[in-house]
């Protein structure tokens, strides 16, 4: 509408047309993908991505933990150029940030987890392949442009023949971690999904050992699949089996987090799951602290452990605070999971470039121009 201006304002002008066929262009933030994909998405498929487990107290406060801190910076800083680039176990980053496991690509969109692997090849940041993936993991590695690092997330089956197997197909297919989950011996109460009746409607990408699971709840299969007996006895079986590097993914304490870099784990990877195992877990950026400080200077087969960080991270300002508490990098799931769902591939790029702008403001804003410069005094409290 333009209408007719008061004296001495300008015309009111419409959006370009473009803009307005194109819904992605009206995303502005990583936030606004939620609101979008719950207005066109089946609910129990919005339900499964967005939810958490019981009151989804964790899942609230990942978010709101993250926006209580505040970020002090230094002024008078040349900040002509800002660089986020860093490395993950040795493998370059445009920005420290990847994209973390999400089971059941299907249930977002049919282009499922390969369009999640190039979208994160075209940004330059880390992708995580789910075990539970739509996709079978040879499939998604060759959809993947080589050199952006892509890791496999583990889930132990009873059956260790089953994981055995998957373990040797991802190093053979070019993955270049295995990331073991270890805060899911069973499935959280995930109520949003029991209401739904979620459903698992078809195969996994990456076995046959749960064939028969169509028609079954979902979190039954999740919950029927895992090893509820595993323990830290089984890193080391899992480092027999692979010459890869080990990530330790769910690591909530600073003495689990010694436990992980004693078994010989290269990363310690905080997470509570984005709030769909334990609910009432603390958020993750509030453990964050007190990991580093057990993992201090530690280092495993020569390298320094890194430590990474997932839960309600969804703006450039989250992942500074990361950074400044000492994670190497960061790991976004929801508002990717819930982009692929709008937008495909093109969804999950304009999510990433969202992201990285934030966060070269921020540096701007900080007086920071590379990701070495941020300092814990920065966050606060
Ligand atoms: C997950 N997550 C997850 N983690 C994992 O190790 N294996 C998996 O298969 C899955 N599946 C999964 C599905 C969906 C739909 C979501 C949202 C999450 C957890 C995920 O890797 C990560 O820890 C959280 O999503 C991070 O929190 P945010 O960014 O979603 O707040
Ligand atoms: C989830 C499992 C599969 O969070 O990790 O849904």
């Amino acid at each position: 509408m333009t209408g007719e201006a008061p004296p001495g304002l300008p015309e009111a002008t419409e959006p370009p047309v473009a803009a307005l066929a194109d819904p992605l262009t009206r995303i502005l933030s990583l936030t606004d993908f939620a609101g979008l994909a719950e207005r066109t998405m089946d609910r129990p498929s919005f339900d499964y991505i967005a939810g958490g487990s019981g009151e989804e107290i964790t899942l609230r406060e990942n978010v709101e933990a993250l926006r209580r801190r505040r970020l002090r910076s230094r002024i008078l800083v040349d900040v002509t150029s800002v660089d986020p680039s860093t490395h993950i176990l040795g493998a370059p980053l445009r920005m420290p940030v990847g994209i973390a496991p999400m089971a059941f690509g299907h249930l977002a969109h049919p282009s499922a987890e390969p369009a999640m692997a190039r979208a994160a090849g075209q940004a330059g940041v880390a992708f995580c392949l789910s075990t539970m993936s739509s996709t079978p993991l040879e499939e998604v590695a060759g959809a993947a442009p080589d050199g952006a690092p892509r890791w496999f997330q583990l889930y132990v089956h009873r059956d260790r023949a089953v994981s055995h197997d998957l373990v040797s197909r991802a190093e053979a297919a070019g993955y270049s971690a295995i990331v073991l989950t270890a805060d899911l011996p069973v499935a959280g109460d995930r109520e949003r999904d029991l209401r739904n009746g979620l459903q698992y409607p078809e195969r996994f990408g990456n076995f046959t050992a749960a064939e028969g699971v169509a028609g079954r709840p979902l979190l039954e299969v999740i919950g029927g699949f895992n090893e509820r007996g595993l323990t830290w006895r089984d890193v080391a079986w899992l480092r027999g089996l692979t010459s890869l590097p080990i990530v330790i993914k769910g690591v909530m304490s600073g003495a689990d987090a010694s436990r992980a870099v004693r078994a010989g784990a290269a990363g310690v990877w905080v997470s509570n799951h984005g709030g769909r195992q334990l609910d009432r877990a603390p958020a993750s950026i509030d453990v964050l602290d007190e990991v580093v400080r057990a993992v201090g200077q530690r280092t495993v087969d020569g390298q320094p452990v890194e430590i990474y960080l997932d839960g309600g991270v969804r703006r450039g300002a989250d992942v500074a605070t990361a950074l400044a508490m000492g994670a190497q990098a960061v790991f976004v799931g929801r508002p990717l999971g819930l982009a692929l769902a709008v937008g495909g591939e093109a969804g999950v790029r304009r999510g990433l470039e969202l992201l990285r702008g934030e966060l070269l403001t921020t540096m701007a804003l900080m007086g920071v121009t590379s990701v070495d410069r941020f300092r814990r005094w920065m966050v606060e409290p």
